[in-house]
């Protein structure tokens, strides 16, 4: 950032021969007009610095009439700044260009300028006789610049983190599988007898608990993943009911311990998504592991799908569970968002679920939608574009 005009000969004013007024009156049409346009505020000093004339555009950019700013020095509009960030008030006796400095206005706001300003000079003694000087508004300029700044450092930031969770997730996961399948080997007591019932209870609990542990790093780490944009889907073409199907397989279990039916009633068979497999699964793996989990002993869950023509797919997972009210689901719908949180079904997840299914059906050009009430149940639409119906067998 140049600060100042290569030193030249004071500028004199010619005298113009001739017809001198309706040249001086020309002169100073033009001047109010290009006065009026420019976007930069246009002033005009005494010798000592004292503002002799501020140019309208003082409203926009000082939030002041320019009559307020009229009588005041110049280096005292604001607070100046030298290129290398300290302060300092541009030398008067020197032309100066985009010093700069920042200002407060009555409305709290606060602007950056850059002032620039050339001497005039006596044409007899050669003294400073005042300035020339206008003042540019750069605030937009700045903001972006520390925005963009703030964006690189936050970018940086997640990457950084997004590496470290990649490499730790290979440690955490393998000491995790060696835990569960061999608590799995000596619960199916593979290798000869426990022979103590006390045994057999604490091993089902390091199983479980070590399941629960694993459960928690997969979701941490996909929302790692899925908020460090490294997220890509590997579509491919597949029957609806088979993946539902799988998943409802995995909350069975859960479900007939609680009492729980558990079921899929869509009517069509043969509908085929072009999607990612793997992430439907864990989209509806985690709805129906929220309805089973939120339900009390006795309740009702179902899986059902629809698709008008021509409105893309939806499918609906349906519990007759606590429910929620509206303010429960914004805050469910926010990571680590729990709501009962001293509870057991609580202590069993993390608040990562349902986040992660939003942006896993977003991933997909869908929309997550949660309708609820408290004591009466939830049911959680999942809506599919069309252009995820394959279209062999859409209709
Ligand atoms: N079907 C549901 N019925 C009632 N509450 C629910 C349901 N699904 C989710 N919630 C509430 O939303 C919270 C967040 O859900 P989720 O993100 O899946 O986290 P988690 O299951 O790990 O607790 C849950 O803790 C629960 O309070
Ligand atoms: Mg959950």
């Amino acid at each position: 950032m140049e600060h100042t005009y290569q030193t030249r000969r004071p500028r004199i004013w010619p005298s113009f021969p001739g017809i001198a007024e309706d040249r001086a009156s020309g002169a100073l049409a033009r001047l109010e007009n290009f006065t009026r346009l420019v976007s930069d505020m246009i002033w005009e000093a005494d010798q000592h610095g004292v503002l002799t004339f501020v140019s309208e555009r003082a409203m926009d950019i000082f939030g002041v009439p320019a009559s307020h700013l009229v009588g005041q020095k110049i280096t005292n509009i604001g607070t100046f700044f030298a290129p290398e960030g300290h302060r300092q008030s541009p030398n008067t006796e020197r032309p100066f260009r985009d010093h700069k400095c920042t200002i407060k206005r009555p409305d709290g706001r606060t602007r950056i300028l850059f002032v620039s300003a050339l001497p005039h000079y006596n044409e007899l003694s050669w003294e400073i006789s005042g300035l020339h000087g206008t003042v540019k508004d750069v605030t937009p300029k700045f903001e972006v610049e520390r925005l963009k700044a703030a964006k690189d450092l936050a970018e940086t930031d997640s990457h950084v983190k997004s590496e470290i969770l990649a490499t730790t997730s290979h440690e955490l996961r393998t000491p995790l599988n060696a835990i569960i399948g061999f608590s799995s080997l000596i619960q199916d007591e593979t290798f000869g007898p426990l022979n103590n019932p006390a045994y057999m209870d604490y091993i089902g609990n390091i199983k479980d608990s070590g399941e629960h542990l694993l459960s928690i790093i997969n979701d941490i780490l996909d929302t790692a993943a899925l908020q460090s944009t490294q997220a890509t889907l590997c579509p491919s073409t597949f029957r609806l009911i088979d993946v539902m199907q799988s998943a409802l397989r995995l909350v069975q279990p859960h479900a007939e311990k609680d009492d729980i039916s558990l079921s899929c009633v869509c009517a069509e068979h043969d509908v085929h998504l072009l999607a990612d497999k793997r992430r439907m699964k864990q989209i509806f793996l985690n709805l129906l592991s929220n309805a089973v989990k939120f339900t009390a002993r006795g309740g009702r869950v179902t899986i059902d799908f629809s698709h008008p023509p021509g409105a893309g797919l939806t499918i609906a997972v349906t519990d007759t569970g606590i429910g929620m009210d509206p303010n429960d689901i914004k805050k469910a719908m926010t990571p680590f968002g729990q709501i009962n949180t001293d509870t057991d079904q609580a202590a069993k997840g993390t608040g990562l679920g349902l986040p992660l299914t939003q942006e896993l059906v977003e991933l997909h050009g869908g929309t997550l939608e949660v309708l609820s009430q408290k004591g009466t149940g939830t049911t959680v639409n999942v809506h599919l574009p069309e252009n995820r119906i394959a279209a062999d067998a859409a209709r």
